[in-house]
Parts: C-alpha cells; sequence; structure tokens
C-alpha cells in the first residue's frame, strides 16, 4: 500500500532495497517518483530509517541530480541498491545508470561513509563492456558481492562477482540465454541460493519466479512460480529480499513494487513474508500484518469482514447486487456509473484499513478508483484498483479510514467507463 514517513510525507522509495545498519536500524533506499507519469527523469535515491518495519523516518534524497552528467535531472536512475564494504568502511551504491530513453543501459556508482549520505557519485560504465538495465546486487556472509543484471538488451540474465572493493565487476559467474527476465533479487536459506526474478514487460506485473543454487557460478534449478501463476505476484514486480535474523526465527521478506503505470508517482509497495516450508519458496498473501524485528516472529493482523451479502450492507441500485458462488459472502457487487455499496460499522471507533476484496478485469495497467465517504465526509485519497485481468485470486485495494461506531460508510465508483468492477466486500484492519 501507500505508505508514509513520520513526517506526513507519503514514501517514495520504488525499486530499492532495505539493509540492517550496524546501528542495528534498518535503512530503506529507492527511487523518488515524486509527480512523475513516466519515467525519463531523476529526482533522487531517497532515504528512510526504522527499527520495526513500520514507522520510517525521512533521512532525505541521499544522491541528487548532478546536471550535465551521466546523473541529470534528465536521466534515469533505476534500483539504487546500498551494501557495506567492511574493509573500506565504506557504504556502496550501486543502480540502473541510464538515459530518459533507456539508450545508454549501464550502472552506475556512488559510495558513502556514512548510510544516509550524501553519497558521492563515483561514475556510470557498461559491465564488462556490456550493456545492463535491470539489476541487484547481493552481499554474501564470505562478503563477496555480486551484480545479476539484465544484458544483450534484456535477453540474458548474468551474475558477475564484484572487485573487493566493490566500485567493479570482477568475473562473470553464470549466464542465462534469451530469457527476458527482470527485477532479480537474492535470498541465501539455510546455504542455498534463491534467485527471484520477474519476467519483462515494462510496468506491468508479471509472474514471479525463483531459481536455486549452492553456488552462485550454479548450476542453477529450473524456474519455481512464487505464488499462484495468474495472480502476477498479487500485481507486484520484485524489488529486494531482505532477511531478518531474530532471536526466535529468520524471517524472510519480500518487497515488491506494486507500479502505477499511468501514474508512477503513485505507485505503491508490497511486503510480504516469503515462506519457506523447508523446500519451497512462496509469497504469503495478507491485507495486513506484523513483524517483531528483534524475535524475527511475524502474524497475520485480525479483521473484520463486511461482505455485500452482510445485514449491515446496502446495495444501491439493488440490481448491482448479485450472487456469486465461491465470493466471500456468495454475493457481488456489479460497481458501474452511481452504484454504491454502503456499509454500517458496528465496531469499535479508531483508525482503520480499509481493504476492498475485488476483481476488475480490465487490461494491462488499467486502474480504477474507489472514492469513500465516512458518515457523508469524502476519506482523503482513493482506493486504487489494479486490473486483476482474469485471475481467480481476490486483491485488495487498502485505503485508511478514520471511524467511529455506527459509522456509516460508502464506496462508490468514480472513474466508471465501460469495464464493472466487482466488489465483493471489506476487511477492516486496525491501523
Ligand atoms: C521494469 C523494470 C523497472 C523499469 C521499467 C521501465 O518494470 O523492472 O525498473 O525499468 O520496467 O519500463
Amino acid at each position: 500500500m501507500n505508505m508514509t514517513a513520520t513526517d506526513g510525507s507519503a514514501i517514495q522509495a520504488h525499486g530499492g532495497d532495505i539493509i540492517k545498519a550496524n546501528d542495528g536500524s534498518y535503512y530503506w533506499f529507492g527511487e523518488d517518483k515524486t509527480g512523475e507519469t513516466t519515467s525519463g527523469h531523476f529526482i533522487g535515491v531517497n532515504c528512510y530509517k526504522s527499527s520495526n518495519f513500520a514507522t520510517w523516518e525521512s533521512r532525505g534524497a541521499v544522491l541528487k541530480p548532478q546536471e550535465g552528467t551521466n546523473i541529470s535531472s534528465d536521466s534515469i536512475v533505476e534500483r539504487p541498491k546500498v551494501i557495506y564494504n567492511d574493509a573500506n568502511d565504506e557504504y556502496v551504491m550501486w543502480f540502473h545508470s541510464d538515459t530518459s530513453n533507456y539508450g545508454a543501459a549501464a550502472v552506475g556508482i556512488a559510495t558513502s561513509k556514512t548510510i544516509d549520505g550524501n553519497y558521492t557519485w563515483i561514475g556510470s560504465f557498461k559491465p564488462f563492456g556490456n550493456d545492463s538495465r535491470d539489476m541487484t546486487i547481493y552481499k554474501d556472509d564470505d562478503e563477496t558481492a555480486y551484480l545479476i543484471f539484465a544484458t544483450a538488451n534484456n535477453a540474458n540474465l548474468q551474475i558477475a562477482s564484484l572487485t573487493s572493493d566493490y566500485y567493479n565487476v570482477s568475473e562473470a559467474q553464470y549466464t542465462w540465454s534469451d530469457v527476458y527476465w527482470e527485477a532479480p533479487g537474492i535470498f541465501k536459506i539455510d546455504g542455498t541460493y534463491y534467485l527471484l526474478y520477474s519476467r519483462q514487460d515494462g510496468w506491468t506485473p508479471t509472474d514471479n519466479y525463483y531459481m536455486t543454487a549452492s553456488s552462485m557460478a550454479g548450476p542453477w534449478t529450473d524456474s519455481v512460480l512464487l505464488a499462484p501463476e495468474g495472480t502476477y505476484a498479487y500485481n507486484t514486480q520484485n524489488a529486494y529480499d531482505i532477511t531478518i535474523n531474530g532471536t526466535e526465527s529468520v524471517f524472510y521478506m519480500y518487497y515488491g513494487d506494486h507500479w502505477n503505470a499511468p501514474n508512477l508517482g503513485a505507485s505503491s509497495y508490497s511486503f510480504y513474508p516469503a515462506i519457506y516450508n523447508g523446500s519451497g519458496l512462496s509469497l504469503h498473501y495478507t491485507g495486513g500484518w506484523t513483524l517483531d524485528t528483534e524475535t524475527g516472529v511475524w502474524s497475520d493482523l485480525p479483521f473484520d469482514t463486511i461482505t455485500a451479502a452482510n445485514d449491515s450492507s446496502t446495495i444501491a441500485p439493488s440490481s448491482a447486487l448479485f450472487e456469486c458462488s465461491g465470493c466471500l459472502g456468495g454475493k457481488t457487487v456489479n460497481m458501474t456509473a452511481g452504484s454504491t455499496f454502503s456499509f454500517t460499522w458496528n465496531g469499535s471507533a479508531g483508525e482503520k484499513v480499509l481493504s476492498l476484496q475485488y476483481v476488475y478485469d480490465g487490461g494491462k495497467q488499467a486502474w480504477k478508483q474507489i472514492g469513500v465517504t465516512v458518515d457523508s465526509v469524502a476519506v482523503n485519497g482513493v482506493a486504487l484498483l489494479e486490473s486483476t485481468r482474469g485471475t481467480t485470486v481476490y486483491l485488495e485495494a487498502p485505503i485508511p479510514v478514520t471511524l467511529a461506531e455506527g459509522s456509516e460508510v460508502q464506496l462508490k465508483l468514480l472513474d466508471y467507463t465501460d469495464t464493472a468492477v466487482l466488489i465483493e466486500g471489506v476487511k477492516i484492519y486496525e491501523a
């Protein structure tokens, strides 16, 4: 969902990474896409700090545009990944460094003595002289670091080890040819590497997969789905994969981007537990969960469900309500121009997150907006519904609200064209 920093600003940290610093805090780096409707501008790499993954303090932009260079405001700086170089006591940031039409296809490097910057741009170059677009950096337990990058015009994915200062590639380790994969990331679980990736389709979510190997040089297994086929990793694309070594358990967290291509600045983030069951990995889909970063123990948040079939729900016109076997509560609302789904909230007062359970079978990168009123007053913002493109798994669209006991809540589709949105119900989480 969209997230807010402690100063009230919207978190802008897309395509980034989250690392634990020596002070025990977590730092999240990512692309600032404020106000962007398309790519082609470098605004900055932002940094946020947290101890609990729930509240994030903005540390500002740690890498800013430098006019007349390869990181000018007309350039592309994507997928920034920061790692710490122990020997040099230095933080090194790698990123996809490009011209606004993705023609330069290089990597860029910037360094800082302190984790939250400012980072000094060292340069941009083509690894081994080859093009590079989507990429990640992985630092192994033995401090060897790797660049994993899409090359050969995105056809190939290559793993290369880095030099010990992390300023350059050193040796190619493994290459997949003719695959068109993007968005790589690594978990290391019980000594086995799990390489996550998405298929290439611009900003449109695709299914994400993983492969495993006991060495970065391979051999790598075949690809395995990370989430059910056709859910497109719950409409996300892998950004970074974080391991939290708690006192009670090791927790694996998937950080995905939920890109909004027509309105890139409104793209949001999806953090999901990645569940390792002893032999494989899968995303745990949930509308809300909580983590104790000390112990590594996580749990789903409890929620109340109000379905279209509930006694407290009113659907107008009544002809918009349909029987639906397999739906939450067995009914769904066909939201078109003017139809409304209202319900009375009989639970406790306070800040909540409404999570709309919806199916919207639009095209690629088609979006709809649901406006919410509470006691006839419009709530700030909208619930953004991305086309589920025929998937059978219900997606959830969150929107924060403040409810009183007995509040009347009303949902309305704000931008009906020709494809209806089906809403089966609302899950209500404590904020
Ligand atoms: C994919 C990549 C992003 C970005 C877009 C541009 O989604 O993963 O980093 O390059 O394509 O279309």
